[in-house]
C-alpha cells in the first residue's frame, strides 16, 4: 500500500497495486463511495483517482505589516499527480467550518509557483492573504505542516510554449504586478533548472510591479537571479513607477513582436493590453504574443451588442426573484442575500455548477445563448438573457 504515496515505479509491485484499485472491479466494489473514500479511512495520502497533498511547511515570503501577508506552501502530492507545466494552476480545496459548525468544502485556483514538476512530485503555491478572503486567509494564516488540501490536476495554458532546450533567438518577456508574479516564477525557475543560461542568445525580460520593496515576493531569489550571468534581465518597479509603454520599448524595442506573458491587477492588465494594440489596425488588434492570466474575472455583461436585457430571474429553491440585469447569475444571487458556492468566479472550477430549470442565458465569456431545459451551467460565468428559473 505504502508504494501509493511515492510515485510507483513501472512495472513495479506499487505499480500493479495501483493498476488493481484504479480497475473497474474496484471500482464496482467500492459503489457507492468510490475507492478512494475506503483507501482515505486509511491514510489520507492514500488514492487511486483523487489528489489530495498534504503541506510540508509554510515559508512567510512578506510579513504584510502594511499590506496582505504572503505565504509560500510546499505540498506533497499523493502519487496520482501527473506533475505540472511551468504556469500552470491548480484547485485547491479546503475544509472550512460552516454555518452549524460542519465542515464545508471551499475551492479556489492558485498558480504554482516552482518549477515544473513530474508526477508525485512536491510543488508550491504562493498565496497572498486577503482580508476578507475565506481561503487565502486560512492558507496563509492557519495552514501548517500536516494541512491536507484537496487538488485538482494542474490546468490552463497559461505556459512556456518551449522547452527550454528548443534552440530559438526569441526574446521571453513577462510582465507581473503583486502576486500574479507567481506562474512567471515557474516558468523563469523552469529555464533557470533546466540549464537555460542567456548565452543560445535568447534573453529573458522579467518586470514586476510591487506595492513597496517590503511587499515584494520572492525578493532575494529575485535579486540573486538579477545579479547572475544568465540573461535574465529583472526589473522591479514600485509605489508610483506604473507600467509605461515608453519605459517596456526601452527595454523590449520590438515587444509587440516578442512572447509575453502578463499576470497581474486589472489596471496593469488594462496599460498593458493597450500598449499591444496596434494603433494602425481598424479594430484596434492585439498582438496574438500577448497571453494573459487572470487571478480575479472581468466585468462581463449578458446582453448581446447593443441590445437590452428584459426579464426575470426566480431562485426556484428560495423563492427569490428579481429583475435581470445583465451581471452573472451568482451576482445577482449575492445581491439578494443567497450565498451559493463558488470557487474561482471566472469558469475554470465548476464549484458554481446549478441547474436552470428554464429559460434563456447567456455565456458572458463567448456570447452563446442558450434555451435548453434542464441545463446544468455555471452561474460565475452565466447570466440571464430573458426570464430564467435557477434551481437556488
Ligand atoms: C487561474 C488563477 C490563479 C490564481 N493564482 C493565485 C496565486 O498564485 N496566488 C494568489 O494569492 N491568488 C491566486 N489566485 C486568486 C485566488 O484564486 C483567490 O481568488 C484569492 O485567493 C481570494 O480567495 P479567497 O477565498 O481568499 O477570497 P473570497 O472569500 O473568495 O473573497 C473575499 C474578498 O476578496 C476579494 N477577492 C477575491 N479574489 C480576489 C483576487 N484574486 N484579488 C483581489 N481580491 C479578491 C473579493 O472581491 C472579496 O471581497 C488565482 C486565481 C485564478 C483564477
Ligand atoms: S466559481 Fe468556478 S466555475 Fe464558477
Amino acid at each position: 500500500m505504502s508504494a501509493l504515496i511515492s510515485p510507483p515505479a513501472p512495472g513495479g509491485a506499487g505499480h500493479l497495486v495501483g493498476r488493481l484499485l484504479r480497475s473497474r472491479l474496484a471500482a464496482a466494489l467500492a459503489t457507492p463511495h468510490g475507492v478512494d473514500r475506503y483507501l482515505e479511512r486509511f491514510n489520507p495520502m492514500w488514492a487511486a483517482h483523487e489528489v489530495r497533498a498534504r503541506v510540508v511547511s509554510v515559508h512567510r515570503e512578506t510579513s504584510g505589516t502594511d499590506s496582505a501577508p504572503v505565504a509560500t506552501l510546499t505540498l506533497q502530492p499523493t502519487s496520482t499527480w501527473r506533475g505540472h507545466r511551468a504556469g500552470q494552476h491548480v484547485l485547491v480545496g479546503v475544509e472550512l467550518p460552516g454555518p452549524e459548525g460542519r465542515g464545508k468544502r471551499h475551492t479556489r485556483a492558485f498558480s504554482i509557483s516552482s518549477a515544473a514538476s513530474a508526477p508525485g512530485e512536491q510543488f508550491t503555491l504562493t498565496i497572498r492573504a486577503h482580508d476578507e478572503g475565506q481561503v487565502s486567509s486560512y492558507l496563509v494564516r492557519e495552514a501548517q505542516p500536516g494541512t491536507l488540501l484537496h487538488l485538482s490536476q494542474a490546468q490552463g495554458e497559461f505556459t512556456l510554449v518551449e522547452s527550454p532546450a528548443t534552440p530559438t533567438i526569441s526574446r521571453l518577456l513577462f510582465i507581473t504586478g503583486g502576486s500574479g508574479i507567481t506562474p512567471a516564477m515557474s516558468m523563469v525557475r523552469t529555464l533557470l533548472r533546466d540549464g537555460y543560461d542567456g548565452h543560445a542568445g535568447r534573453r529573458v525580460t522579467f518586470l514586476h510591479f510591487a506595492r513597496s520593496p517590503e511587499d515584494q515576493i520572492f525578493a532575494d531569489e529575485l535579486a540573486e537571479i538579477a545579479a547572475a550571468d544568465n540573461g535574465v534581465d529583472v526589473h522591479l518597479r514600485y509605489a508610483d513607477q506604473l507600467f509605461s509603454e515608453f519605459e517596456l520599448r526601452r527595454l523590449v524595442p520590438d515587444y509587440r513582436d516578442t512572447d509575453t506573458w502578463l499576470c497581474g491587477p486589472a489596471g496593469l492588465v488594462e496599460l498593458v493590453k493597450d500598449a499591444y494594440t496596434d494603433p494602425e489596425s481598424s479594430g484596434g488588434e492585439l498582438s496574438p504574443r500577448l497571453r494573459m492570466e487572470f487571478f480575479k474575472p472581468a466585468v462581463a455583461r449578458a446582453a448581446a451588442p447593443g441590445g437590452e436585457i428584459e426579464g426575470e430571474v426566480s431562485f426556484t429553491r428560495s423563492g427569490a426573484t428579481t429583475a435581470a440585469t445583465g451581471a452573472s447569475l451568482l451576482e445577482q444571487a449575492e445581491e439578494l442575500g443567497l450565498k451559493p458556492e463558488f470557487g474561482c468566479r471566472m469558469g475554470i472550477c465548476f464549484s458554481c455548477t446549478r441547474t436552470k430549470s428554464a429559460g434563456t442565458v447567456r455565456n458572458v465569456l463567448t456570447g452563446e445563448e442558450s434555451s435548453l431545459p434542464d441545463e446544468e451551467i455555471r452561474i460565475c460565468v452565466t447570466a440571464a438573457a430573458g426570464d430564467c428559473h435557477i434551481d437556488l
